[in-house]
């Protein structure tokens, strides 16, 4: 029998815990043995709970237990989540966690101790909720010289653009639909600003090129400022806008933004709806490739964890080896990158957009406004152009 530890036990750990318990048989067949949960660890008691007995407060307990190999870390945050993996894993206790940002900021550091102590760290959960991205990258796309990845990698915004584009409504009213189904984080500015996709974007991009992409590297704009007024227009150019983490290798670096973006209708991403993101992947070799799932939500990223669970119980003693080492990889200045921008102004304001954009499509929609689709242009034009405009109702990239 294996023995597991959970450590916090909240909505991504007691599904965990559930996924364990009731795929129990399935689990034993393709290990080849039982797994069982010794200990659940968190500050609080939850009495009346099925797995009650199993609750430690002190994390020791667990470390000190030489027949806990696995622990599985839920906790989110850094801290005390590195403390205690780092700790597991120089005891040689392998760790599977959801939490990218613990992955963002020490990935290559915990990688780095599990292979010097035979056994692993493994994090297929802190990408996309439930789809299997990590090990695809680390394994099926082992051969590729990854091109570039667009993704839709945060399942509440996800969830939040799909609702005020298909309903019409209020930003607020849907953040707090996504966090009653326990997809938010617990601080939601981290969804809604982008740096949730932002840390999972980095970790991808790592995985892409074998260094080190830090998080606050990564150019980063949430959705706050999407309007319904935004979505109306996104309808009339049979697009629709949705928050992508994009990372792309041309000949002189790669570039890494999370941004909202309005992308064409017969794009794959398009339809890519609510809870779920997906992840486009172009291999130079291999081509376009789409991972799609669930990306938050308890029992889909519970899944992601257990199956990196389950890795770890038919590798004990060994490291599942990641390419990823801690040299920092600098990244392109995004201002160098070029792109058509969708713009809305005031219709007194139109002159001067035209006098700085010279080959617009005109998108008509509000008879008090001026909107358009800009030419490919250099971000860092296009921020001199706002600047000269002054007063630019709305910006958004676009996407192809
Ligand atoms: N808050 C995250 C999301 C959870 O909404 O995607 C999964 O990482």
């Amino acid at each position: 029998m294996i023995q597991a530890a959970v450590l916090g036990y909240g909505t991504v750990g007691s599904g965990v815990v559930e996924v364990i318990y009731d795929n129990k048989e399935v689990i034993k067949e393709r290990v080849g043995d039982d797994i069982e949960v010794k200990y659940i660890l968190d500050l609080r008691d939850f009495p009346g709970d099925k797995y009650e007995s199993k609750v430690v407060h002190d994390f020791n307990v667990i470390l000190e237990d030489p027949e806990v190999s696995i622990v599985c870390e839920t906790m989110g945050g850094t801290k005390p989540a590195y403390d205690f993996t780092k700790s597991a894993l120089l005891k040689g206790k392998s760790v599977c966690t959801s939490n990218k940002e613990l992955v963002a900021a020490h990935g290559p550091e915990l990688l780095k101790i599990a292979k010097e102590n035979n056994c692993s760290y493994l994090f297929e959960a802190s990408v996309g909720g439930g789809i299997p991205i990590i090990r695809p990258m680390n394994t099926a796309l082992a051969p590729e010289n990854i091109q570039k990845i667009k993704g839709i990698l945060n399942g509440t915004t996800n969830y939040i653009l799909t609702k005020m584009a298909k309903e019409g409504a209020s930003f607020e009213e849907v953040l707090k639909e996504a966090q009653d189904k326990g997809y938010a984080e617990r601080n939601p500015e981290a969804d809604v600003e982008g740096h949730d996709a932002g840390r999972k974007i980095a970790i991808l991009t790592s995985l892409m090129t074998g260094k080190t992409v830090s998080f606050d590297d990564v150019y980063t704009e949430g959705i706050t400022k999407i309007t319904t007024k935004d979505f109306e227009y996104a309808k009339a150019m049979n697009r629709s806008i949705k928050l992508l983490a994009v990372s792309e290798r041309a000949n002189d670096g790669i570039s890494v933004m999370v941004s909202p973006c309005m992308i064409g209708a017969e794009h794959a991403l398009s339809g890519v709806n609510d809870v779920f993101n997906a992840v486009y992947v172009t291999g130079n070799m291999v081509g376009d490739l789409m991972f799609y799932g669930k990306g938050a939500g308890k029992l889909a990223t519970a899944s992601a964890v257990v199956s990196d669970v389950m890795e770890c119980a038919k590798t004990l003693g060994s490291n599942v080896a990641f390419v990823w080492n801690d040299e920092k990889l600098t990244l392109k200045d995004l201002a160098t990158c070029t792109r058509k921008f969708f713009v809305r102004v005031a219709a007194a304001d139109k002159e001067k957009a035209l006098a700085c954009f010279k080959n617009v499509e005109e998108i008509k929609v509000y008879d008090d406004e001026f909107a358009f689709v800009s030419e490919e242009i250099k971000e860092a034009d296009f921020a001199n152009y706002k600047k000269e405009i002054g007063n630019v109702i709305s910006a958004i990239r676009v996407e192809d």
